[in-house]
């Protein structure tokens, strides 16, 4: 698939929901009582993977209306009361979802096996195994060129697990996620310390659903965020909104064609979220939000961006967190900038669908822009952005779709050699952007 040079894009759009409320939403429904009510939720392979692992632990999901409307409906089986599956959990390419249901299962006295893709068959699962064993979880792993605790692997959780209190030493809301979710089937009080705020669904949400959690933060910002176990969790409405990962795409494209004026609606602004606009508006982004209003219980708004000459900045290693999954899109925007921009705090990237600091400097190079990838910095010399270039997406969605934006306003179009991995987030990227006046086919 390939992009290719276009003069403004126009339009208002939305973006599908956002995928960790997504995943939660179902994740939560299945240990309520009672029927979970979800409106907006991502129909992405991702999301459907996690929903295929809820039925197997005995949750019954069903769509509530027309496809591509992302109403759902969630039947729980209830806090403590999920069932064996009748075989593997197949998570395809889906890291949050296989995580957070590796702690979901761990207080379980059964077995569950996980498999997925390559990619997420190469990614690192001890981070959230680690702390899992300290509840007393057995693991059964592979260990590859890569590394110990990779799937396939299966878990079985102790007959008596033991709470624990956990200071998570990467910023990481899956490993946060998944200690939170162990507690929820485990006498006693979980708790999770957490140095350097991530994404806060999984406390807000547990918390919406009615488990007794309780957050206090430090004068130095660490969070110590307690769960009393086997409590008793009731089903909800859940409207998702729409993800500012995925807004990001038109964002970005809208703010480097020539003559382009894109309005997002209804875009997720937890504040946990939101760096890359912080960071485009430092780089002179005509960005301005407006209508901020809240919706369950998410700062959520409307996006408006029109084209502009960006500048480089140095953007800091403590934003990191609340833009991590948007550096790819970001270095896309930084190419087409004026002078430097560094990117500092990356490590994380490094263990992502892909390894997407390497993975995002090098297709860089291949267009023709200048940038050197450090150990955990990437610092791009933006300007000029001859492209031409057919990328390698390594099973990445996210990769496919910044290089895609690329295209849209580099000298020569740019080409990605895969584009499946697209529909693991954001199934309706081509149509949508074509719809504001992209050419991407
Ligand atoms: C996510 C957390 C982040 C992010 C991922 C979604 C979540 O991963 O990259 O896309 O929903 O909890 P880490 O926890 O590994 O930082």
């Amino acid at each position: 698939m390939n992009s290719s040079p276009v003069t403004g894009l126009n339009g208002k759009i939305r973006v599908p929901g956002d995928k960790s409320i997504s995943h939660r939403s179902l994740i939560l429904g299945t240990v309520a009582n009672g029927q979970t009510r979800i409106s907006g939720l991502l129909e992405a392979d991702d999301v459907m993977a996690t929903a295929g692992a809820m039925r197997a632990l005995g949750a019954t999901i069903s769509r509530d209306g027309e496809a591509g409307t992302g109403d759902w409906l969630v039947d729980g089986v209830g806090n403590g009361a999920l069932l064996e599956p009748a075989g593997p959990l197949d998570f395809g390419n889906a890291g949050t979802g296989s995580r957070l249901t590796m702690g979901l299962v761990a207080g379980y006295d059964f077995p569950v096996t996980f498999t997925g893709d390559a990619s997420l068959s190469g990614r690192p699962m001890g981070r959230v195994l680690n702390p899992l064993r300290e509840t007393g979880l057995q693991v059964d792993s592979t260990t590859t060129d890569q590394g110990p605790d990779r799937m396939p692997l299966t878990v079985h959780g102790a007959p008596l697990p033991v709470a624990i209190t956990y200071r998570v030493p990467v910023a990481s809301a899956q490993v946060k996620s998944a200690v939170l979710l162990a507690g929820l089937n485990i006498a006693g009080t979980t708790t999770v310390i957490e140095p350097v705020m991530t994404r806060d669904h999984t406390e807000k949400m547990l918390a919406g659903f009615g488990a007794h959690i309780e957050i206090n933060t430090d004068d130095d910002g660490t969070r110590h965020i307690s769960l009393e176990g086997q409590g008793d969790l009731q089903a909800q409405d859940v409207t998702v909104p729409g993800d500012p990962s995925s807004s990001s795409f038109p964002i970005v494209a809208a703010l480097i064609t020539p003559q382009s004026d894109v309005t997002v609606h209804d875009v997720l602004l937890n504040p946990t979220r939101t760096g890359l606009f912080d960071t485009l508006v430092e780089m002179g982004a005509d960005l301005t939000i407006s209508n901020r209003r809240q919706s369950g219980g998410e700062d959520i708004g409307d996006i408006r961006v029109r084209t502009s000459q960006l500048k480089g900045v140095t953007v800091p290693a403590d934003r990191a967190p609340s833009m991590i999954d948007e550096y790819p899109i970001l270095s896309v925007a930084a190419a087409f900038a004026q002078g430097e921009t560094h990117m500092l705090g990356l490590h994380e990237l490094r263990v992502k669908e892909c390894d997407r600091l390497a993975v995002t400097a090098t297709a860089l190079k291949a267009n023709g822009v200048e940038c050197t990838e450090g150990e955990d910095s990437l610092t791009v010399r933006g300007g000029r952005v001859p492209g031409g270039a057919e990328i390698a997406t390594w099973l990445d969605h996210r990769i496919a779709m910044s290089f895609l934006v690329m295209g849209l306003a580099a000298e020569k179009p740019v080409s990605v050699d895969d584009t499946v991995m697209i529909n693991t987030s954001f199934r309706e990227f081509v149509p949508l952007m074509n719809s504001l006046g992209a050419q991407i086919s």
